[in-house]
């Protein structure tokens, strides 16, 4: 099994890293448009094989393909990050043409891929992806609602100092401060989350839920990339090892829960075939408003990205 990840930054490195980490797949190769950076960052990873104790070989690449040629998945993760003051949204401008550049050179390559877009304003750089890729839309597929649901129970492992291991957790929207998180669908080892903690604290930890990516930033100056490079490696491992574990993933919606020809977060099933399935839940009418608010915003981006005329 090969993958794949495009951009070396902070959150494409962390991706490979941990992929090769979890010993899962024989070659990952890293590639960024920066002069050296993936092959530094690649040979890096790969000095700490005989430490972590992996055989996955890392290569890194500049700006060639030839090199990703082949590859079973492959992870976009370039483009510009957020820096403070700036929405997710602010950079489509600019990581729309990346986006859609690499997703070109990917698909010449690696055909049969099943591609994870990380690039944000994520829900729309999937879009970019899938309409670039011409692919059945079970093999586009974007990263957040992992990430998402991880800062979610985090905070609430936090506030019941418990395992984050026993806390589960369904999220669903677009990747901004409109999406989802359902406490209904929140258990903490089988546990509703609505017994353990009010519903005060509840919304508290949902609104930070919410701007949890906007904390990173503040502290930081850019976006995180330990939990956002776990959470793609989580999802790669699920389709390399077709394992059926069900994640939400930022997935195209053709009739489900009301919703058409977007993409948008939801309850998938991962496994080698990329999306085996979306889950349909019974959202009641509070928790279908609060989806569909989402799914008009991320409407808005892809009207932004309709009026930039690359497709
Ligand atoms: P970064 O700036 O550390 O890395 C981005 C890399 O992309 C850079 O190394 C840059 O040289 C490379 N790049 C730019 N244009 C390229 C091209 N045409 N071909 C190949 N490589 C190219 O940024 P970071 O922190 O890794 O974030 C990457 C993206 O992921 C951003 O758009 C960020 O907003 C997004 N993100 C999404 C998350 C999610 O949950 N979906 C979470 C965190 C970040
Ligand atoms: C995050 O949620 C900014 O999408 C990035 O950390």
């Amino acid at each position: 099994m090969k993958v794949s990840v495009i951009g070396a930054g902070n959150v494409g490195a962390t991706c490979a890293d941990i992929v090769a980490q979890k010993d899962i797949v024989n070659e990952v190769v890293l590639l960024d448009i920066k002069e050296n950076y993936a092959e530094g960052k690649a040979l890096d990873i790969w000095e700490c094989s005989p430490v972590n104790y992996y055989d996955t070989r890392v290569t890194g690449a500049t700006n060639d393909y030839s090199k990703t040629a082949g590859s079973d998945v492959v992870v976009i993760t370039s483009g510009l990050p957020r820096k403070p003051g700036m929405s997710r949204d602010d950079l489509i401008g600019t990581n729309a043409k990346i986006v859609k550049s690499v997703t070109e050179q990917v698909i010449a390559h690696s055909p049969n891929a099943k591609i994870i877009v990380v690039s944000n304003p994520l829900d729309v750089m999937t879009y970019t992806a899938y309409l670039t890729a011409k692919k059945p839309s079970n093999e586009v597929f974007g990263m957040a609602g992992v990430l998402d649901t991880a800062r979610y129970r985090s905070f609430l492992a936090l506030e019941l100092n418990c395992s984050p291991k026993d806390i589960q957790a369904v999220l669903m929207g677009g990747h901004g401060d409109t999406m989802v998180p359902l406490p209904r669908y929140t258990t903490v080892a089988g546990i509703p989350v609505t017994e353990l903690v009010d519903s005060k604290r509840l919304d508290e930890i949902i609104e930070r839920t919410k701007k949890g990516g906007g904390e990173i930033v503040n502290l930081l100056g850019t976006s995180g990339w330990y939990a956002p490079g776990s959470a793609a490696a989580q999802m790669v491992e699920a389709v390399v090892r077709d394992t059926q574990r069900i994640f939400p993933s930022c997935a195209w919606l053709e009739g489900q829960y009301g919703l058409e020809n977007i993409f948008l977060g939801v309850p998938t099933k991962l496994g080698k075939n990329g999306i085996e399935e979306i889950i349909e839940l019974q959202l009641n009418d509070e928790e279908m408003d609060l989806l569909n608010t989402s799914a008009q915003h991320v409407r808005d981006v892809m009207k932004v990205l309709d009026d930039m005329n690359m497709f």
